[in-house]
């Protein structure tokens, strides 16, 4: 029961990067107030907080939690400063919305699972895609047996912003983006997604990680997230990180699955597809297309549901802004998203069986990405390791 609206409370945001700039625009759209930034150093963030028309550019992590104003802090910095910030963010006693991947390892993630439930506190991982209203629809959908038994689960995530020897990106450096590129950076985005509509884990992956562009050329100054300038000096760098990933997956129910992960597919900017088969239908979702879902018959034709109130659940109704037929897209989803969690904040609580992403789920996925690491190194299955205790409270 919310016991209070959610423009009553105070945000602040640390990064202003590509995904950072997201997060500000979706919390003044759903009436967060957001009170500043934080940036690299404080130069950065007088300057960011200007720019972005907040009031305030914090000088330090400390003058951000200090800000009695600031409830809930959103983490959008570089994958190595995750763990750090959030441990900090939960001991201010302060709400945490951190970007994916959760933490750089397993064991990292582990810590902050069990800091997040101490603390009393609100902990999401922002793996905004479950929130494109259709995704958010089908979960129902499946829940309700509609597709029966769920058998096969396939696609693939293909991104082509890493195609050139001349991309560069923090995300390549293993020391800041994680051990994991391709895998952690997208692939988390589509095993996340595919675990949340089919209610199943992965048990066990076998993988195969290939790095094609083994050298790059890295910009002597600093480079935006998909930025495309060519004109600048640079230095070769050898890359060990995967470009691309092929992986078979072994779900807990028996069902199989194969995804591939590339960032390096010439033409396909954006493009996260899966196709989910059970024993009576079966389901495929492009987020190229996000306003149409595909539903697939044996014995009757084949349906395409829109992204209409009239025709979609209620979690997919509550996760749409606009009527059927006027397009929603990638930064809807963010909205959506801090909607469901800022909810739970005014309420006091986490709902039973949030619709985002908790930490719990973050930590998941970084067992999932280990383990495909570990399959690829050995040449064989491996298995998803989660302690027994992590087991006993799923
Ligand atoms: N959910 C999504 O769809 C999605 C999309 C893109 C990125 N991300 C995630 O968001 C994070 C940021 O990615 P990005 O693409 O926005 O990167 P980016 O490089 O565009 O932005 C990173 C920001 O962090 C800031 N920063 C760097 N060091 C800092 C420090 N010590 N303290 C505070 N701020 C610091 C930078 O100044 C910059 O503003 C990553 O974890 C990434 O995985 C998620």
């Amino acid at each position: 029961m919310t016991t209070r609206g959610v423009s009553n409370i105070g945000a602040a945001v640390i990064g202003s990067g590509f995904i950072g700039t997201v997060h500000i625009e979706a919390l003044r759209r759903i009436g967060v107030h957001v009170h500043g930034l934080l940036g690299s150093t404080a130069e950065r963030s007088a300057e960011n907080a200007t720019r972005l028309g907040l009031a305030r550019g914090y000088a330090s992590l400390e003058e951000m939690l200090a800000d009695e104003q600031v409830e809930a802090v959103h983490v959008t910095s570089p994958n190595h400063l995750h763990f750090e910030q959030v441990e900090q963010i939960l001991t201010a006693g302060k709400h945490v919305i951190c970007e994916k991947p959760l933490a750089m390892t397993s064991a990292q993630s582990a810590e902050l699972v069990s800091r997040a439930s101490d603390s009393g506190r609100l902990a999401a991982v922002n793996f905004n895609i479950r929130f494109y209203p259709l995704n958010q629809h089908l979960r129902e959908v499946v829940g309700q047996g509609e597709l029966g038994d769920i058998r096969l689960v396939s696609g693939h995530y293909f991104q082509d912003w890493l195609l050139m020897e001349s991309d560069w990106n923090w995300r390549l450096e293993p020391e800041r983006g994680g051990a994991l590129r391709a895998v952690g950076d997208i692939g988390s985005h589509w095993l996340d997604l595919t675990s949340f509509i089919t209610g199943l884990g992965v048990s066990e992956v076998m993988a195969d990680l290939a790095t094609f562009v083994n050298l790059r050329r890295q910009p002597k100054g600093p480079i935006e997230t998909f930025a495309v300038q060519r004109d600048v000096e640079t230095v070769a760098r050898e890359i060990k990180t995967e470009d691309v990933a092929t992986i078979l997956l072994r779900y807990e129910n028996g069902a199989r699955g194969i995804v591939g992960i590339s960032q390096i597919s010439a033409g396909r900017r954006n493009s996260l597809q899966y196709e989910i088969d059970g024993a009576k239908s079966a389901a495929a979702w492009d987020s190229e297309q996000p306003d149409m879902l595909w539903i697939g018959h044996r014995g009757k034709p084949n349906e395409l549901v829109p992204r209409d109130a009239a025709l979609m659940s209620a979690a997919g109704r509550q996760a749409a802004a606009l009527p059927g037929g006027h397009v929603e897209g990638f930064a809807d989803t963010f909205a959506a998203l801090f909607r469901a969690f800022y909810m739970d904040v005014a309420a006091g609580k986490m709902r039973d069986d949030p619709p985002y992403a908790t930490f719990a789920d973050g930590h998941e996925e970084m067992l999932v990405g280990e383990a495909i690491a570990e399959s690829s190194r050995r040449g064989q299955w491996a298995e998803v390791n989660r302690s027994p205790v992590e087991v006993a409270s799923k």
